[in-house]
């Protein structure tokens, strides 16, 4: 049998940093700027431009990642020596895959709904509804952010377990060099 390799290909670690940084910067876009600022605003429509921007790179960059991810060989799961533990990896990677798509489908829906494309970058008419609160997915899209962010601490928690309690160098596993 085909030894597994020790690290995650080249091109994974660097879309898994990018994306860390990018779903990170929307988050805290969408959490400080865009919920923050009234539809009113004269700097909303450019705010909701950057956000939107960042959230389709995202979708784009995800859907890369995911085809790349079940075309290469990956190094074995890392134990913890617990069953649950090692159960609990592998959904919170699942969940971190299922709710990034979420964010990106529920965003796109609400700006489809509230006709932002035209309006952010066609440079159509406002004004902007009052709010997108009227719009579900715009609410699914608020719901969904903080489950992501739970779920990014776990994920960190899990990391930092890895790390510094088992010391089984994991981080390098999500490094570039010889594989
Ligand atoms: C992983 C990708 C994305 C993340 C992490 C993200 C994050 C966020 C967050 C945290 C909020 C504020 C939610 C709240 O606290 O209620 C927000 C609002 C919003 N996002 Fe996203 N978003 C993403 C993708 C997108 C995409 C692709 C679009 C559209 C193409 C989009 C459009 C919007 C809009 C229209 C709002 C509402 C702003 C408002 O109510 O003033 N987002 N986003």
């Amino acid at each position: 049998m085909k030894q597994k390799p020790s690290r995650h290909p080249p091109v994974l670690v660097g879309l898994h940093w990018l994306l860390a940084l990018l779903i990170l910067l929307a988050l805290a876009m969408g959490t400080f700027v865009l919920k923050e600022m009234p539809n009113t605003s004269p700097d909303k429509i450019g705010a909701l431009r950057g956000h939107m921007i960042v959230g389709l790179v995202i979708g784009g960059l995800m859907l890369v990642r995911l085809v790349v991810r079940m075309r290469t060989s990956l190094p074995q799961a890392a134990p913890t020596g617990n069953t649950l533990l090692d159960q609990l990896g592998k959904s919170s990677h699942a969940g971190l895959y299922l709710l990034i798509f979420v964010m990106v489908a529920s965003g796109a829906a609400t700006a489809l709904l509230a006709g932002l494309p035209e309006i952010v970058f066609g440079g159509g008419a406002g004004p902007l509804q009052e709010s997108f609160a009227i719009y579900a997915p715009r609410v699914v899209h608020g719901w969904i952010a903080k489950a992501l962010m739970v779920l990014i601490g776990v994920h960190w928690v899990g990391v930092i377990f890895h790390q510094f309690g088992l010391k089984d160098r994991l981080l390098s596993r999500m490094w570039f060099g010889k594989r």
